[in-house]
């Protein structure tokens, strides 16, 4: 199956290449399948789309989350402006980069005592997702005699249309309240804390640029009314995200063009006007990478059951949970996928590629129609690049965990 995702790699005489080398030479390489393998030209490409679209004064940040691989985080510390992280563990992946701590910021629920002491020490910016983390914040600052740099996430009081995942209007485990904002300003004026500004991530997976643009104006505004009532200055406004990609062929990529146009308005507008010293932060994450990486199996059996003809793979849900539909998707739809060393040629048969686990949900290609593959040839899945191995269940069944490279 020809797609969008498969044409943005490269291609060596009919076979699909991932950093210019031919992804069956890569599977000797790399010495066994299945393996996730990310472009490092793709993403390098991505992040200049991305500078070449948004306004300068727009910095970018990237959420790790997505693809916390260490040669791809450090690839991308070149890149981008500054990371964002959900853990200790990603915090120590981003402070072994070149990024200096205090352009990595650390946002999400639940942060332990453990790890904010880690993160006051290493002088990364906490985004407070309540005001009892606020409380403990200061606490172990005073503790550990340094200030610490914190800005406070809001809960806004909207939610973005046509987000995947929604993470913000309503009740929610993320941030504080809007309406609960300024009396928390008040208190962080007197705590021995480095307040920076704000931070409003309410959705992610939107392929709706109109949604996004309306959320960004409604993130500023909100922004600019908690300023006005804040005691402190505002350095720092995280726009948040939520940047989708497409990920079957219903998907209509994002009209990124759109979103630069309305957040070159925001900046030269509003911002300039009603946060004149805030450094302006798009965290993205999926869009930086998920685009830029595919996962490479091998066929294992091929098999025909009551007319029906399947290609059972060595790979499955337990590595890449997404192309199985079960990470989020309300209807299963095909992820897209190909024979890597047959990419031009001609489809002529309709085919079911499973996973090896013993479920039925380890289900990868639903009726496909692709040119033939036997046993031994490799089947890639593409937009592997983001919340592939790290966001698949990996124990299930025992199977070994996959190799990942960067190329
Ligand atoms: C706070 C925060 N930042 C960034 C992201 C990254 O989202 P995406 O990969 O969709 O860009 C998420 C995703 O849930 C998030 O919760």
């Amino acid at each position: 199956m020809t797609n969008h995702s498969a044409a943005a790699f490269d291609r060596d005489a009919g076979r699909i290449a991932v950093g210019g080398v031919p992804v069956d030479r890569l599977a000797d390489r790399v010495g066994a399948t299945p393996f996730f393998a990310y472009d490092r030209r793709l993403l390098t490409e991505r992040v200049a789309l991305l500078r070449a679209t948004l306004p300068r004064e727009v910095q970018l940040s990237y959420a790790v989350k997505a693809n916390p691989m260490p040669a791809v985080v450090q690839h991308l510390a070149g890149l981008v402006d500054s990371f964002d992280v959900a853990s200790a563990l990603e915090m120590r992946t981003a402070l072994d980069t070149p990024m200096p701590p205090h352009r990595v910021s650390f946002a999400g629920p639940g942060k332990t005592d453990a790890e904010l002491r880690q993160a006051i020490a290493a002088g990364v910016t906490i985004e407070m997702e309540s005001e009892n983390e606020a409380d403990r914040v200061a606490a172990l600052g005073r503790q550990l005699r340094i200030r610490p740099r914190v800005a406070v996430r809001v809960n806004p009081d909207f939610a973005v249309k046509g987000s995947g995942m929604r993470l913000g209007g309503g009740p929610q485990q993320f941030g504080v309240d809007c309406e609960r904002v300024p009396a928390l300003l008040k208190e962080l004026a007197n705590a021995d804390v480095e307040f920076l500004g704000f931070h409003v991530f309410a959705g992610s997976q939107n392929l709706r640029a109109d949604s996004l643009c309306e959320a960004q104006r409604r993130t500023v505004d909100l922004a600019i009314r908690l300023a006005e009532e804040s005691p402190l200055p505002v350095r720092y406004l995280n726009l948040g995200g939520g940047f989708g990609i497409p990920y079957t062929d219903r998907d209509t990529p994002l009209d990124l063009a759109t979103i630069g146009a309305n957040l070159a308005d925001l900046v030269r507008g509003p911002i300039r006007q009603g946060l004149p010293e805030a450094r302006v932060v798009i965290e993205l994450g999926r869009y930086i990478v998920g685009e830029c990486g595919v996962y490479v199996t091998r066929v294992v059996d091929r098999k025909i059951s009551r007319g029906r003809t399947y290609l059972v793979v060595d790979g499955g849900l337990h590595h890449q949970l997404a192309a199985s539909g079960n990470f989020g998707q309300a209807i299963r739809r095909n992820y897209p996928l190909a024979v890597a060393e047959r990419i031009d040629a001609e489809p002529v048969e309709t085919v079911t590629v499973v996973g090896c686990l013993c479920t039925p949900l380890d289900l990868l290609g639903d009726a496909v129609t692709l040119p033939r593959a036997d046993v031994g040839d490799l089947i890639v899945l593409f937009q592997a690049g983001a919340y592939g191995l790290t966001a698949s269940p990996t124990a299930f069944l025992s199977h070994p965990a996959p190799a990942e490279v960067l190329v």
